[in-house]
């Protein structure tokens, strides 16, 4: 299957995509074909291009609305012939049209035990809310955010200690562990979204 990776930064998960596909033994039937960035200059592009992958900077403040961003990434994911789209820290919320036209192909990961703490400060709420225990999902996107149905999880414990950095490091290294594997499900047709948003496990 043909990938495509939308990313916002650092791009540990992109490094832990790329990194599985090209383990011949991971066996993950995933090419990464393209990956787009709606912010230039960010470390995740230079993954990309050191991996030889192609790199698409697409701006979403060079487009009127939300739809039209989407739009603009959708020609490039078509172009590329991508079958699955990863977000891996992506920072926009994606239109009803694009989540409806990807529908069943697109997953995220998420920084927290879903469905608990979604958002974009999972980790600081997580602190503030004394939470012993977090850790990193994996789901497919609907319209909702961070709603989907999931595909992996890993629990992280939390410690006293623990500030932001710390939890974060902690967490992403399950992330990178939990996305590999959530994609290779979807492209080996292990998993597959029901018509009711559930997943149906095949070939167990
Ligand atoms: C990860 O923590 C991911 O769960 C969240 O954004 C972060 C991206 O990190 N959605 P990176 O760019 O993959 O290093």
């Amino acid at each position: 299957k043909k990938v495509g990776v939308l990313i916002s930064g650092s791009g540990t998960n992109l490094q832990a995509l790329i990194d599985a596909s090209k383990n011949v033994t991971y066996q993950m039937g995933a090419e990464i074909v393209l990956v787009i960035s709606n912010k230039p200059g960010v470390k995740g592009l230079d993954r990309a291009h050191n991996a030889g992958i192609k790199t698409k900077v697409i701006k979403h403040v060079d487009y009127k609305d939300r739809e039209a961003f989407d739009k603009a990434m959708d020609t490039e994911l078509v172009q590329q012939g991508v079958d699955i789209i990863c977000l891996a820290g992506f920072m926009r919320i994606l239109s009803p049209w694009f989540v409806k036209k990807w529908r069943g192909a697109i997953i995220n990961i998420h920084p927290s035990l879903l469905p608990s703490f979604k958002g974009a400060n999972a980790h600081e709420e997580v602190l503030k809310y004394g939470a012993r225990v977090s850790g990193c999902t994996v789901h497919f996107v609907n319209e909702d955010i961070d709603s989907g149905a999931i595909i992996e999880q890993e629990a992280v414990p939390v410690m006293p200690t623990d500030t932001k950095v710390t939890l974060e490091e902690r967490i992403k290294k399950a992330e990178h562990k939990v996305f590999p594997k959530a994609l290779k499900l979807l492209a080996t047709n292990q998993i597959k979204l029901k018509d009711d948003n559930t997943i149906e496990w095949l070939n167990l």
